[in-house]
């Protein structure tokens, strides 16, 4: 049986208001968020092109302390990493397909004082890191494909969730299972049960207009 990990909601800026990000993210954490998602797009590795590390550094001058989710969508990553974890990243994740030395990057994120994470893209084995897992601290299963906020989720993941997560019961406990693309009211409550522990919504809150009701409602659909 799963111990009951506290869960964190991570709110994607991807869909914020670009024009008011500061405002947007004090927003978002008065209302109750845990940390914030980062979505970082290189129109290499995706194709759409989002913020950089100036942007994170941006929030943290602006006073933003709780923690900052990276998902590195960008290829190569390593320089990513040293220029995020530079500007007040707390977990950077990557993709393993984006990195020609997956150890090296994860040691990387470790040495600049960051929790590395790896996601895993819908069609990417669980296995693939298995020699990796126990040094992780972050494993962010996609439930789109990456690249867009917006989309719908993908059925299928449900399963690959609880795969994941006695993966992890096995290999890495301590480590966190995030859930990312197309979470909303109608979807949280099933990647819940399925493992999950860390809860990715851009769309679904910053495209509601009470955000506190928001995040309100999706914490009484995860204690229920
Ligand atoms: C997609 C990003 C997701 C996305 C989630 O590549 O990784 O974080 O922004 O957006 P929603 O919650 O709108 O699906
Ligand atoms: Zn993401």
């Amino acid at each position: 049986m799963q111990a009951k990990r506290d869960y964190l909601i991570a709110p994607s800026i991807l869909s914020a208001d670009f024009a008011r990000l500061g405002e947007e993210v004090d927003a978002v954490l008065e209302a109750g968020a845990d940390m914030i998602h980062f979505d970082v797009m290189d129109m290499h590795y995706v194709p759409n092109l989002s913020f950089g590390p100036l942007v994170c550094q941006a929030l943290r001058r602006h006073g933003v302390t709780a923690p900052i989710d990276v998902h590195l969508m960008v290829e190569p990553v390593d320089e990513l990493i040293s220029l995020f974890a530079d500007a007040g990243a707390t977990y950077i994740s990557f993709h393993p397909e984006a990195s020609r030395h997956v150890d090296r990057s994860i040691k990387l994120i470790q040495d600049k004082g960051c929790k590395p994470g790896l996601v895993l893209n819908p069609a990417t084995p669980i296995d693939s890191i298995r020699y990796v897992v126990q040094q992780i601290d972050m494993l962010l299963l996609m439930s789109v494909n990456p690249g867009f906020g917006g989309q719908s989720f993908i059925p299928e993941s449900l399963d690959k969730l609880r795969d994941a997560r006695q993966f992890l019961d096995n290999y890495q406990p301590d480590c966190r299972l995030e859930i990312d693309g197309g979470i909303n009211l109608d979807t949280l409550a099933d990647v819940a049960a399925a493992g999950a522990d860390t809860f990715v919504a851009g769309s679904a809150i910053f495209g509601s207009d009470d955000y506190a009701a928001t995040l309100s409602t999706m914490r009484e659909i995860l204690d229920s």
